[in-house]
């Protein structure tokens, strides 16, 4: 999926209406297929970003073009289907609580079935071997039949990854997917998200405060700071120099120490449209 940002501004819906907005006027191409990880300081405006992406927060200035379409010009219906093609993983995934973790994942197709097929899934999770596979890919397959709720913070972030290598969407946004994973697991969860990606011929956009991990595994980088783009450039070009002032207000994060998460959380009862 092509996504154009074109002088987005935008602010978080809580937010006072005299704070500066979280985008300012933040300008944006990327490719089918591309893979950019996003970077930057805590609160440069990184999740307002994908929440802009994920058609889940209208941008107060500016347009963005999904696949050359406006979503906020389309009626209701015609969003809700182009919102099926879009996975939104947030950094806590929303896993209702007793849910098996099979249903969990599979539950990452349900945009693309229908009602009833959806209904059935989800009283009869099917197929066991898909959910299988994708949460081999991210160490889990001995947690099939586990309670979401007997799962630790970062077995659920991963079960969270594994629903979406069973999506069918086009575009991948991705919050903070390794916020909750010892070094070897991140390197792995990276790893498969970026070849899920290029399997599925998606465009995947990750938000990552562990920068050598950003750099390791996305050719493209995009240094977020204060709502505005510091740099958009290949890895190969983000020099120490450049880490040090887009994080020179905040030097600590720079070290991949990421925010707390609280994943106790995570007991959401039902899934948002957008964040699946
Ligand atoms: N719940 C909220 N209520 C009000 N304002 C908010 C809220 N969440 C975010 N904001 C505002 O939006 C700005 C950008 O927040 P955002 O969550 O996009 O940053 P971020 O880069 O994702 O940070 P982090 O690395 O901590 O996740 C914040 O600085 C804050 O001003
Ligand atoms: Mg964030």
């Amino acid at each position: 999926m092509t996504l154009v940002l074109m002088g987005c501004s935008a602010s978080h819906p809580a937010a006072k209406s005299s704070s500066a907005p979280a985008l300012k006027a933040l300008s944006l191409r990327v490719v089918p297929g591309e893979q950019v990880a996003v970077i930057g300081p805590s609160g440069a405006g990184k999740t307002t970003l994908l929440q802009v992406l994920a058609c889940a927060l209208k941008p107060a200035q500016g347009q963005l073009l999904l696949n050359g379409v406006d979503p906020w010009a389309l009626p209701t219906h015609a969003l809700q289907r182009l919102r099926g093609q879009l996975f939104l993983a947030p950094q806590v995934p929303p896993l209702p609580p007793r849910q098996r973790v099979v249903t969990a994942v599979l539950a990452g197709r349900l945009p693309a079935l229908g009602l009833w097929a959806s209904l059935a899934s989800l009283l009869y999770p099917q197929p066991l071997d898909l959910a299988d596979a994708a949460l081999a890919r991210f160490d889990l397959s001995d947690k099939l039949f586990e309670r979401v709720d007997r799962l630790s913070g970062g077995e659920r972030q991963r079960v969270g990854l594994a629903r979406l290598a069973v999506s069918h969407a086009k575009l991948l946004l991705v919050d903070e997917p390794l916020s909750a994973l010892d070094p070897e697991r991140a390197r792995q969860a990276c790893e498969s998200l970026t070849a899920v990606a290029r399997e599925h011929q998606a465009t995947l956009i990750a938000t990552l405060h562990h920068v050598e991990m950003a750099l390791a595994h996305f050719g493209r980088i995009v240094g977020l700071r204060d709502g505005e783009i510091a740099f958009d450039l290949p890895a190969t070009q983000v020099s120490t120099a450049l880490l040090r002032d887009l994080y020179a207000r905040h030097p600590d994060e720079l070290t991949g120490a990421a925010p707390a998460v609280d994943f106790a959380a995570t007991a959401q009862p039902v899934l948002a449209a957008s964040c699946r």
